[in-house]
Parts: structure tokens; C-alpha cells; sequence
């Protein structure tokens, strides 16, 4: 059976990570993988989660399961956080694996109500949107100018002439804050042209909501997403709780399918169901409902709130603290910008060379193409991250 398979082509962000962890070197610093640090090197269980997990450890009163769409409590309160409750009372939705899983299984329903149907990405985006979408659940995947050329900004000229020319059956995925790899995010103005471009075209807007509240809040960072869901009949969106709640590795997710009137809402409900059916039977427990007493519970919620706010605060220090050492160091100011970026990516002019060099000759890990988690910086990281990129000339 196996003797003629060939071999999967490893994935690059996760195969920094394994790099990073084989690496014998106390002073590494990894830049790698998009999880928050904190001046420790540690990704810490926020405090909330703890309680609502030794809560939930207590006064559970069952294992049996909960159900194909799994904790629809959950994903009402995610929804009301990241949607808004307009929005999210007028969408089908389903507890997924993850964001991953939720990006999956909109795929396929996608797929399911049009197999014709064309994903655009921006480019650049995160590489396995492609795979989750494409390869996963089976559309053909199309790209679209998404960052300046000088990688400041937006090319927002570029954008809307590739959105105008779209029209049913596309779909648009669309970052919702702190864009990866870049960390250059839409301005108002953007989300503007989007929302009149998709109601205008009829194109699909599909959200990836994967770090909401490491720029400048939970909802201050769905602001553009909610724009353009009150402007459009129809759209999906992923959330993802693993960088906002910190729940990584329990793979906590929700999927939202917004629909133009109360039938398509019905039938969307009942194909998320049976897409689960399909490849997981049903979503995990654990993870969702501890989310789900966070945030139902208001000393909880505040406790997570002020633990976000501190990584959002760390996070943006970094930045700083970036630019100001790549400023003290002759030859740094080219590689200067991180104070305009959000969240944790920003992506440098570096090549495979110069990525190697960085790992050899320093210890600093770096994803193929130049993406950096800032984050990932110790306290006294910059400078010597300024001092390594303004060596590289
Ligand atoms: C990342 O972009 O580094 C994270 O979303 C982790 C992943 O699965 O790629």
C-alpha cells in the first residue's frame, strides 16, 4: 500500500519550530511560529482559563457527547465578542477544530453549495490557507494584490481593481487584524472599499479572525470585519481561539456562516453538521467550554481582558524597542517599521541566505520568506536582533 507514497513536503513554519527546539545554543531566540511569549520565553495558560478549566474539572457531570455542532453556548458568546450579536444572530455556526478547522469546514460547505466556487487569497497570506482550502477542501485558489510593493502598506488600488473584476462564486479571504505574515493591516478606508466592492459584485467575504485583540482589542480589532458584515448579505467567517484565549494545542475554534434569510441560515446549520459528521464526527469538548465560562462569567472575562491588554502592551513594546535599536545601530535604519505593524508578524526583505546567516551565525530563527514574531523577542532581545539584521548589511 505505502511502498509507492511519496513523501509530504514538510511545513515550513512548523519545521522552524522543530529546528528551533533542536537547537542546543541557551541564547537562541525564536522568531518562528506565531505564539506569544512573554519575557520569559514562556506561553503562559492565562489565569481565567485556569479557573474556568478547575471549574469545569469539578462540576462536570458528564463526558457523554455534547453534540455535532459541539458547545453552541460557546459559540454564541464568541460570536457576540468577535461578530457582534447582529451579525452572529443571523449566522449558522459550528464549534471547529481550532481556526484550522474552521477555515476546513467552511471550505467544504463552500464547496457543498458551489464546487465551481474560486477562493482569492491576498497575497501574501498564511501559507496553509491554501492548504486548509485548496488541497483540504477541494476549491480552486486564486490570489490577489494585497501588500504595497514597498510593503508599507496596502495596495489598495491593486485590491479593489482585482475585487471589482469578481463577482458570485468568488470568494475573498480577508485577514480581519493583524494580517500574517505581515502585520500590515487594512485601514478604514480599505474596509470601506471592500464592503461596497462585495455588495456591489456579490463576491463572498470569508474572514480569517485568528489574532483578535493583539493590536488593540477584541472588538476594536473587528471593527473592519463588522464593517462589512453590516453591509452584506452573506459572508463566513473563522474565529480562532488560540492566540486571543491561549488555547493552542486544544484546538478551539468556531465557525460562522452569515445568510441572506432564515432558510439558507437553516440549511447552513444543517451542512455544518453533517461536515462534521463527515471528518470529525464531532468537535472536542474541553477547550470550547472553558472559553465559554471566560467569557460568561464577569470577573473571568475581566481577568482574561487584562491579561490580553498585557500581551497587546508587550507585544507593542517589542515594536519599539525594535525600531529604536535598529535606529542606535550604523546600517540599521533599512530594516526599521515595526512600531507601524500589528500584532505579532512583520515580514523583512530577507533572503534564504540571509535567513541562514541569522540562524548560524546568531541563533535567531526566522520563517522562509522573512516573517518575524515579534513577540518571540526576550526583554533584551532587540538589540541584539538590531545588531544581527544591520550586520547582515
Ligand atoms: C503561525 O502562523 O505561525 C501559526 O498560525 C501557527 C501555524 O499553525 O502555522
Amino acid at each position: 500500500m505505502f511502498a509507492a507514497l511519496a513523501a509530504a513536503e514538510p511545513d515550513e513554519i512548523l519545521a522552524v519550530m522543530a529546528a528551533f527546539r533542536a537547537d542546543p545554543r541557551a541564547d537562541k531566540i525564536d522568531l518562528g511560529v506565531g505564539v506569544y511569549r512573554d519575557a520569559a520565553g514562556e506561553t503562559p495558560v492565562f489565569a481565567a482559563i485556569k479557573a474556568a478549566e478547575t471549574r469545569l474539572l469539578d462540576q462536570q457531570p458528564s463526558k457523554t457527547y455534547v453534540g455535532l455542532l459541539g458547545d453552541m453556548g460557546f459559540c454564541n458568546a464568541l460570536g457576540a465578542l468577535t461578530l457582534g450579536e447582529a451579525a452572529t444572530a443571523r449566522s449558522a455556526a459550528t464549534q471547529a477544530v481550532g481556526g484550522s478547522g474552521a477555515l476546513f469546514v467552511l471550505g467544504r460547505l463552500i464547496r457543498a453549495a458551489n464546487p465551481g466556487a474560486v477562493i482569492h487569497l491576498p497575497t501574501p497570506t498564511w501559507p496553509n490557507h491554501r492548504n486548509l482550502l485548496g488541497q483540504g477542501a477541494g476549491l480552486s485558489c486564486a490570489a490577489y494584490p494585497y501588500l504595497s510593493a514597498d510593503g508599507k502598506g496596502v495596495d489598495l488600488a491593486g485590491m479593489e481593481a482585482a475585487l471589482d473584476r469578481l463577482g458570485p462564486g468568488d470568494v475573498v479571504v480577508l485577514h480581519a487584524s493583524c494580517h500574517n505574515p505581515t502585520g500590515v493591516d487594512m485601514p478604514a478606508e480599505g474596509w470601506e472599499m471592500i464592503a461596497r466592492s462585495a455588495a456591489a459584485r456579490g463576491w463572498l467575504p470569508f474572514f480569517d479572525a485568528a489574532y483578535l485583540g493583539f493590536a488593540e482589542g477584541p472588538e476594536a480589532d473587528a471593527a473592519g470585519m463588522r464593517l462589512v458584515l453590516d453591509a452584506v448579505p452573506e459572508a463566513v467567517v473563522a474565529v480562532s481561539c488560540s492566540k486571543t484565549f491561549g488555547m493552542y494545542r486544544d484546538r478551539v475554534g468556531a465557525a460562522f456562516v452569515m445568510a441572506g434569510d432564515a432558510s439558507a441560515r437553516a440549511a447552513a446549520q444543517g451542512r455544518l453538521a453533517a461536515v462534521n459528521r463527515e471528518h470529525l464526527s464531532m468537535p472536542p469538548d474541553h477547550g470550547a467550554a472553558a472559553v465559554r465560562i471566560v467569557l460568561e462569567d464577569a470577573d473571568l472575562r475581566a481577568s482574561w481582558g487584562g491579561e490580553l491588554a498585557a500581551m497587546r502592551g508587550r507585544i507593542n513594546g517589542l515594536r519599539q524597542a525594535l525600531d529604536a535599536a535598529l535606529g542606535a545601530e550604523a546600517g540599521g535604519a533599512r530594516w526599521r517599521g515595526f512600531a507601524a505593524g500589528r500584532g505579532l508578524f512583520a515580514t523583512l526583505p530577507l533572503d534564504a541566505g540571509q535567513i541562514g546567516r541569522l540562524r548560524d551565525e546568531s541563533g535567531i530563527y526566522v520563517v522562509p520568506g522573512g516573517r518575524v514574531n515579534v513577540a518571540g523577542l526576550p526583554d533584551d532581545g532587540a538589540a541584539r536582533v538590531a545588531a544581527a539584521l544591520a550586520a547582515l548589511g
